[in-house]
């Protein structure tokens, strides 16, 4: 090796060991566990099989655990006494198949690497994988996470976005969690998968303010549709597909529901009526490659967010139990 690559070599490894800071990388179980990635696509798609809700469930439990305490898979752990992350009020929406994505993998990956593979590394694999077979983009998962040893339901609370937010809100959090305005639109994305209840949106239906019960930036029609699916007092179990056209595909038809007025929260609309998300909108609702590329690399930034690694946390035995 010549001798200045050396040199950098010796002064990352110093930087390493000063900051403490172990780097995520995609190979990290090249040695200890090199089918982990097949491993977790089998269990993924046999839970799939089952049922589709594995797409839209997996995917919001990998974006709810990264922000709280970061990608630690804490929001995995049961509580007995119902303190954990998920008993947290946002906990009812979080599909418990979601879940047992997550402990099918897990098991399956044990049977072959018993007590090497974080539950933290198979959600952030398993969230990969689950936009990949409905129809979105791949990309590398950065690995090495370890699973966080604290779980607490008031960690939740004024750390999760609302459906309710404005683009200020929205980029604040996003900011708070390393993740800029174009991450946020991207990662909003998501929305193209899945089911939300009627509570999250009624207010738009039916008391957006006294002047005006439905939320004029809605589409008439779509409020209509939705008026018919969601009635007043509906019951509180019943939800609704997000993206009327494509529910079940990973598509950019998110972004041109958007500029139809057919935005099911006021956190997604309001990044077409907001001018300054609006150009990132109609760039991704014209363009489904640049939002794939985008939202491929906003999610390994997401899967970055209160990373532990080296010898911080554990490797979790159990995916919903502390060792
Ligand atoms: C930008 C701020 C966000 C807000 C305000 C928000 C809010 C919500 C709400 C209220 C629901 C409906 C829950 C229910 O009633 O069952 C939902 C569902 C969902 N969210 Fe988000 N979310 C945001 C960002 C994200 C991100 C970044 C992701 C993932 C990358 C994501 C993925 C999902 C998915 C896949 C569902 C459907 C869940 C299911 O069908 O089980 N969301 N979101
Ligand atoms: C959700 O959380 C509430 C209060 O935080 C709790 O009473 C309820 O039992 C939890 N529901 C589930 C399904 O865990
Ligand atoms: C109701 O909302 C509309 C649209 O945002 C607005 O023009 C109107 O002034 C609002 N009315 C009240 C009473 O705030
Ligand atoms: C955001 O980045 C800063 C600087 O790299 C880091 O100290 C901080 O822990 C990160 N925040 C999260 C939530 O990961």
């Amino acid at each position: 090796m010549e001798l200045w690559k050396l040199l950098l070599a010796w002064m990352g490894l110093v930087l390493m060991l000063r900051t403490g800071e172990a780097q995520l990388n995609p190979n990290f179980y090249q040695v200890s566990c090199p089918s982990v990635e097949s491993i977790v696509r089998q269990a993924v798609l046999k839970k799939l099989k089952q049922t589709i809700v594995t797409v839209p469930a997996t995917l919001r439990l990998f974006f709810h655990d990264c922000f709280v305490e970061g990608c630690d898979a804490s929001v995995i752990i049961a509580s007995p006494r119902g303190d954990a992350e998920k008993d947290a009020p946002d906990n009812l929406s979080l599909a418990g198949d979601g879940f047992d994505t997550v402990i099918k993998a897990k098991q399956a990956v044990e049977a072959q690497c018993p007590g090497v593979v974080s539950c933290a590394d198979i959600l952030a694999i398993a969230a990969r994988d689950v936009v990949v077979l409905s129809g979105g983009p791949t990309f590398a998962v950065e690995l090495g996470r370890r699973d966080g040893v604290t779980s607490r339901a008031d960690r939740v609370t004024g750390n999760l976005p609302g459906p309710e937010f404005s683009v200020d809100l929205l980029s604040s959090m996003f900011r708070k969690n390393n993740l800029s305005t174009r991450d946020m639109i991207a990662l909003s994305g998501a929305h193209t998968v899945g089911f939300s209840h009627c509570s999250r949106f009624a207010d738009r239906l039916y008391s957006f303010n006294s002047t005006s019960p439905v939320d004029p930036s809605m589409n008439p029609a779509y409020a209509k549709a939705l008026m018919r699916v969601c009635p007043r007092n509906v019951d509180p179990t019943i939800a609704i597909n997000m993206d009327l056209n494509t529910p079940i595909t990973f598509d950019n038809v998110y972004y041109k529901n958007l500029l139809n007025g057919e935005g099911l929260f006021t956190s997604d609309q309001v990044l077409f009526t907001d001018q300054r998300s609006r150009p990132v909108v109609k760039e991704f609702a014209a363009d489904q490659n640049s939002f794939f590329k985008a939202f491929a690399s906003s999610m390994i930034r997401l899967g970055r967010l209160g990373v532990k690694t080296g010898s911080q946390g554990e490797i979790r035995r159990d995916c919903t139990a502390f060792n």
